[in-house]
């Protein structure tokens, strides 16, 4: 059954719209671990436009499920990694120009910046999982650097609006996940999914994270957080 991993970052862009000190995704991540979260994400971008260090230092001694920082190859993040210790980082690529993340990494394209970051977060005990596209070369050259895990973006998935094209997505993704697993590398998915197209990804053979936020924010502005999660977990608790 997949674990799901609740991305906190959005009670963190509401808190930098004032800079001031609420809400505090600190207290977001306690509430979504109240309502059942597996893992607790958070993405310190290299502008710090949401989550800003000292979040990361407080969830590293107040979470008490799975820590996953979300993270570009950039050296003073790379270092502030080195230096906390999260179970597992994300390596994603990063524009400042972009409002999310918008594609996989191009691990092919910078094989060796990124086998030297995926190392030294390895030395320091932290897991180390790859966001791609579900493009086979790519996840080949993720299985070359030992990378052990690979997040799937699906956002491709998640913007079809046809049910053919979701379709071909969804067969893109199953393709992706039995070479992920091939390798024998971890399986995680993640973007731009919610409660109502979660659950095709959630029953992929071997999923084994979710990583989800704007839907869960969004609903936990209306219903709390506590609740949103558990929604979204029973959700995905009922196709394992
Ligand atoms: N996984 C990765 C690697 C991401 O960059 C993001 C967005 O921060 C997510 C998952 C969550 O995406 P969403 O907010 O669309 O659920």
């Amino acid at each position: 059954m997949a674990q799901l991993g609740v991305n906190i970052d959005h009670v963190a862009t509401v808190r930098q719209a004032r800079k001031t000190y609420e809400p505090d995704p600190v207290w977001a991540a306690a509430l979504a671990e109240l309502g059942g979260a597996d893992c607790i994400t958070l993405h310190l971008r290299e502008d710090r436009r949401h989550i800003i260090d000292r979040d990361v230092r407080v969830m590293k001694e107040t979470v008490s499920v799975k820590l996953n920082l979300e993270m570009a190859c950039d050296h003073d993040v790379v270092q502030l990694a080195v230096d906390v210790r999260p179970d597992q980082a994300t390596l994603v690529p990063e524009r400042r120009e972009e409002v999310t993340t918008e594609g996989g990494l191009d691990v092919m394209g910078q094989l060796d910046r990124v086998a030297d970051v995926t190392k030294r977060l390895q030395d320091a005990g932290i897991a180390v999982s790859l966001f791609l596209d579900p493009d086979v070369a790519q996840i080949d050259a993720a299985n070359s650097i030992s990378a052990d895990a690979v997040e799937l973006h699906t956002g491709q998935y998640a913007l079809a609006k046809t049910e053919a094209e979701r379709m071909a997505c969804l067969i893109e993704l199953k393709t992706a996940a039995h070479a992920i697993q091939n390798h024998g590398m971890t399986l995680h998915s993640g973007h731009g999914l919610n409660y109502k197209n979660v659950q095709p990804v959630a029953e992929i053979a071997g999923m084994c994270e979710l990583n989800i936020g704007h839907s869960i924010v969004a609903r936990a502005i209306m219903v709390g957080m506590q609740q949103a999660v558990r929604e979204m977990k029973n959700l995905i608790d009922r196709c394992g």
